[in-house]
């Protein structure tokens, strides 16, 4: 059931349900991180190996520092400039953190989302909610209530509707390795932005199903029709126009027909592109007859590192 009653969501999530809550990112799958039981029914409900830990939500800086130590100045400064917002940061652990929830490691992702219903709901509670994309494990993530109920209505009891995500992007994921910042995944708070706080950072976000390197897995963010990136114009002829959707930066083209293009942004902006992507992924996948999205990358800056990134894995597939 979708709905706009805070304290319902609150209600759930203390009763150890599993429910979907919106963020400034993307929709989460939301559960008590302290509770087992509700723990164990996120990985069941995305169907995610249990070895790919979960991501923490909380409502402030305070609330965080119960749960994980600051290891340095400079996450504490990013913490300030960038909190609440886009930013997960994966800090040592305290102990109140269950293994469950960090897959065994002795790190911890943290993270405190600006969306003022999610803001409301955490502050409700005395308790951190984990809560990894509401999505089903390597499919494009939800950013709208409905995205959520179209794949796991069936299996959760609500889902509190926050409106369409003003981001569309996950969050970027930030630690540090030997006193140096080290970004795992591009996400909603840009490189540049970053290091116009802290300096310059080491970006290391390699392709890999080693649990310890988050959001790497290569291929991710997945619809089910093939996606082939590169220059639409000089692709589109070898294809069957019939059976090909076109994803663009900010183009149509005539050869195909316009209900099978889904256009980022007409101005151009990486900004609106970034909120449109995974709505756009979506619309092209639920095409009947399609066998082949093509799509461009973007310029490489701002969001539109993130927007790549996630290109680039939704095509790993194919
Ligand atoms: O914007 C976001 O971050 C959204 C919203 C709902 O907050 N959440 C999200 O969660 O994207 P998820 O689970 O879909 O992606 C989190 C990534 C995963 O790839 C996971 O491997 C990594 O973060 N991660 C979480 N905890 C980790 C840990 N302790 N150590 C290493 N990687 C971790
Ligand atoms: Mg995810």
């Amino acid at each position: 059931m979708i709905g706009t009653d805070i304290q319902k969501a609150v209600d759930f999530l203390k009763q150890g349900e599993v429910i979907g809550l919106p963020t400034e990112t993307v929709y989460g799958l939301a559960g008590n991180a302290l509770n087992p039981d509700a723990i164990t029914k996120i990985f069941k409900v995305k169907n995610r190996p249990r070895f790919n830990p979960l991501i923490i939500h909380l409502p402030n800086i305070d609330a965080l520092t119960q749960y994980a130590m600051i290891p340095s100045e400079k996450i504490l400064q990013l913490a300030n400039r960038f909190t609440p917002g886009p930013l997960t940061f994966l800090l040592p652990k305290r102990n109140n953190i269950p293994d469950l929830v960090t897959a065994g490691s002795p790190r911890v992702a943290i993270r405190i989302p600006r969306h003022p219903l999610c803001q409301a709901v955490l502050s409700k509670l005395d308790f951190p909610v984990a809560a990894p994309s509401a999505n089903p494990s390597g499919y494009i993530s939800p950013t709208t209530a409905q995205h959520v109920a179209q794949q796991l209505g069936s299996k959760i009891p609500y889902i509190l509707d926050g409106g369409p995500c003003e981001v569309g992007l996950e969050s970027t994921i930030i630690g540090i390795e030997d006193e140096n910042l080290v970004v795992y995944r591009k996400g909603g708070i840009s490189i540049e932005a970053i290091e116009s706080v802290v300096g310059e950072v080491a970006v290391n976000t390699h392709s890999s199903s080693n649990p310890e390197s988050p959001g790497r897995l290569s291929q991710h963010y997945a619809p089910a029709v093939g996606i082939q990136i590169g220059n639409i114009a000089r692709l589109l002829p070898d294809k069957d126009p019939k059976k090909t959707g076109i994803l663009s930066f900010s183009t149509y083209y005539e050869e195909v027909p316009r209900t099978h293009q889904y256009c980022l942004s007409s101005s151009g902006n990486l900004d609106e592109a970034a909120q449109n992507l995974f709505k756009g992924l979506r619309y092209l996948d639920n095409i009947a007859g399609l066998d082949l999205i093509l799509s461009e990358l973007v310029p490489e800056e701002g969001l539109g590192r993130a927007i790549n990134d996630r290109l680039r894995r939704a095509a790993a597939k194919t």
